[in-house]
Parts: structure tokens; C-alpha cells; sequence
């Protein structure tokens, strides 16, 4: 690995300059990180350069966006070395939410710009760089939502805009009104789909690098004891010590592998887990390889 593996990139040609590893805020109430841990964890994330930090309104029941925030007051210089993204969208029952009654979708333009106004104060900075729409709304009107994005971004508000867990159709929707960067979808060994669901072929087709969630299939490609987990890890293991790294490094390969160039989003607030997805620009992995990994998880060979 060399200090410049970790270069950012484009995420599409008008999109957010991203580091190509992102660090993923899911789990962070979890880790009863104290201010200055979590001011250390993002430096640590730093140093690695890894500069892009991954949210979302409802993480943490709503809290972990605060506890990023209050990282970054403690520190203000860090937020001139970062970049956010966060989603919206998903509204859950909680209460620090007493006005949701169901768990529903809203893409409405007084709560999207409702909740970017949270989100701001709760991550103390002026601006987010990247917005997705966390899910699908069947309810969603385009040109409404596209004129809510033109108006935060005018305000400097949100600098860029994508989507999450959305279909080929449903991206093209916005995209067509409003030019997104991202589509944020799940890909790992474990969780194929997006390789024939035509999300994947729509970035390439688009020029947007999709991100990828749980990229280790959320700790399951260590834990589950499955038939198709325990055929997986068996070929990571193999891949591994032929490439002479871990597991982990080998799964976050296979997926930067892919010619949609996708950035994988890290889950754990372990360094040594940070590192070993770094690790991954250090291994060019031949098709072959690629094609045992999914061989292991489909469960057959191609035909
Ligand atoms: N857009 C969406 O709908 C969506 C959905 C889910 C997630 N996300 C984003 O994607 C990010 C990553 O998702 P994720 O957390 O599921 O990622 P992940 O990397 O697939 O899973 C992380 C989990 O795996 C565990 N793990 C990592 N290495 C391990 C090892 N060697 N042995 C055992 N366990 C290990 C971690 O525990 P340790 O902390 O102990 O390492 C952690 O619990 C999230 O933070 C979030 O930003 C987005």
C-alpha cells in the first residue's frame, strides 16, 4: 500500500470528490464512544485516508448524526478535512419523533428540507456534500423532489445528491431531472443481486461509482453458519492466503474488483478493520478469483 492508494475520486463527472474507502457511521451509538474517541476514530479514519464519513438521519435512533456533530465541535478543524454524506427519507416511530405515527417514507419538500435542517444542526456544520434518498418512496414526485434539491443546493446547503436501495427505473426518474451522483446499494459475497438486478450496469452506463453497504455482509460472512456462509469463507480463506492478506481484504477486493468502480462503505470502529479494507487496492484480483467467490455463493458454477 502507498500513501496515495487512497487518492479521492469523482463519484460521477459533477458528483462529490470521495476517499475510495467510506467510513460508516451505522453502528456508532453501539460503540459508547466518549467525545475524544470519536474524535480519535475519525482521525484515525483520516490518517488512512479515509475522508468520507457515511449517515443517515435514523442511524442510532436518530442519534448518531449528535455524536458525530459533537466530535466535530470539539474539533472544528476536522470538518474542512472530511466529507458527509447522509440520507433521508425513512421515517421511524421514536420519540424523539412523536409526529410519525407508522414507519413510512416521505420525500415531500417540507420534510426532506426539514430534515436537512436536523441533520445540519445535528452534525454542527453549514453544509452536507452528499444527500441520498435513503429508500424508494412510491409516493415520491420527481420534479417536486428535484426542485427541492435545486433549492438546497442554491442555499449551499447540500452540495450534491443521490439515491439508495433504488431500481434502475426509479433513479432514472430523478436522474433525468436532476443529475444524481450515487446509487447506495448493498453488494458483498454474500448478497449478489445487484449484479444482475441492472443496478450495477446503470452506473457503469451513467458514469456514477455506486457505493456499497455492509460490504461484509454486515459480520455475517464471519458468523453465519450457514452451508453457503461456510463455502464462502472457505474461498475468502483460500484467496487469502494465495494473496497473502486476510479474509476481510480479499471480500472488500472482489467487490472493488467490479468495473463499476464502487466504493465500499466500512462498518467497524476497529483501525485494524479500517486498514484491511485499505488493504484491497493492494490486490489486483484475477477474473478467475472473482468467479470462485461467486461460484462459492451462488452454489453453481456458471453456465
Ligand atoms: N443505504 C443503506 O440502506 C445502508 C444500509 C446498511 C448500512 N449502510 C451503511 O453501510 C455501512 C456499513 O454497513 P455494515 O456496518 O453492515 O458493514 P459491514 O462491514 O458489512 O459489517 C460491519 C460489521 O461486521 C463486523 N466485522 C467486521 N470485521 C469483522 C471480523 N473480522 N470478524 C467479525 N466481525 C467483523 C463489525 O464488527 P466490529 O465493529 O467488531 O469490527 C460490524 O459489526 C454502515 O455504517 C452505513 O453507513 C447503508
Amino acid at each position: 500500500m502507498t500513501p496515495n492508494t487512497l487518492a479521492p475520486v469523482a463519484l460521477s463527472k459533477h458528483g462529490p470528490r470521495l476517499s475510495p474507502i467510506v467510513a460508516g457511521a451505522w453502528r456508532m451509538a453501539e460503540w459508547g464512544m466518549s467525545i475524544p474517541q470519536r474524535m480519535r476514530w475519525i482521525e484515525q479514519c483520516l490518517d488512512l485516508g479515509i475522508t468520507s464519513f457515511d449517515h443517515a438521519d435514523i442511524y442510532g435512533n436518530y442519534s448518531v448524526e449528535t455524536l458525530f456533530g459533537e466530535a466535530l465541535a470539539a474539533q472544528p478543524s476536522l470538518r474542512s478535512r472530511l466529507q458527509i454524506i447522509t440520507k433521508c427519507g425513512i421515517k421511524l416511530v421514536s420519540e424523539r419523533r412523536p409526529g410519525h405515527a407508522i414507519k413510512s417514507y416521505d420525500t415531500s419538500r417540507a420534510y426532506v428540507v426539514a430534515s436537512v435542517e436536523a441533520s445540519l444542526r445535528a452534525l454542527r456544520t453549514d453544509h452536507l456534500d452528499l444527500l441520498l434518498i435513503h429508500r424508494p418512496d412510491a409516493l415520491m414526485d420527481p420534479d417536486e423532489l428535484a426542485g427541492t434539491f435545486s433549492a438546497l443546493r442554491r442555499d449551499g446547503k447540500v452540495l450534491h445528491f443521490g439515491v439508495s436501495n433504488h431500481s434502475p427505473s426509479q433513479l432514472s426518474l430523478l436522474h433525468r431531472r436532476l443529475p444524481l451522483a450515487t446509487n447506495q446499494i448493498e453488494l458483498s459475497p454474500l448478497q449478489l443481486n445487484a449484479l444482475t438486478d441492472g443496478t450495477l450496469d446503470q452506473c457503469i452506463d451513467l458514469g456514477l461509482r455506486p457505493m456499497i453497504w455492509s460490504p461484509l455482509a454486515g459480520g455475517s460472512l464471519f458468523k453465519a453458519d450457514d452451508d453457503r456462509a461456510r463455502r464462502v469463507r472457505a474461498v475468502l480463506q483460500a484467496l487469502g492466503r494465495q494473496y497473502e492478506v486476510s479474509m476481510s481484504t480479499v471480500a472488500y477486493a472482489w467487490i472493488v474488483r467490479h468495473p463499476s468502480n464502487p466504493l465500499p462503505i466500512t462498518g467497524s470502529q476497529r483501525p485494524e478493520a479500517l486498514l484491511e479494507a485499505v488493504a484491497a487496492f493492494g490486490v489486483r484480483m484475477s477474473a478467475e478469483d472473482w468467479y470462485r467467490v461467486w461460484e462459492a455463493s451462488a452454489g453453481q458454477p456458471v453456465r
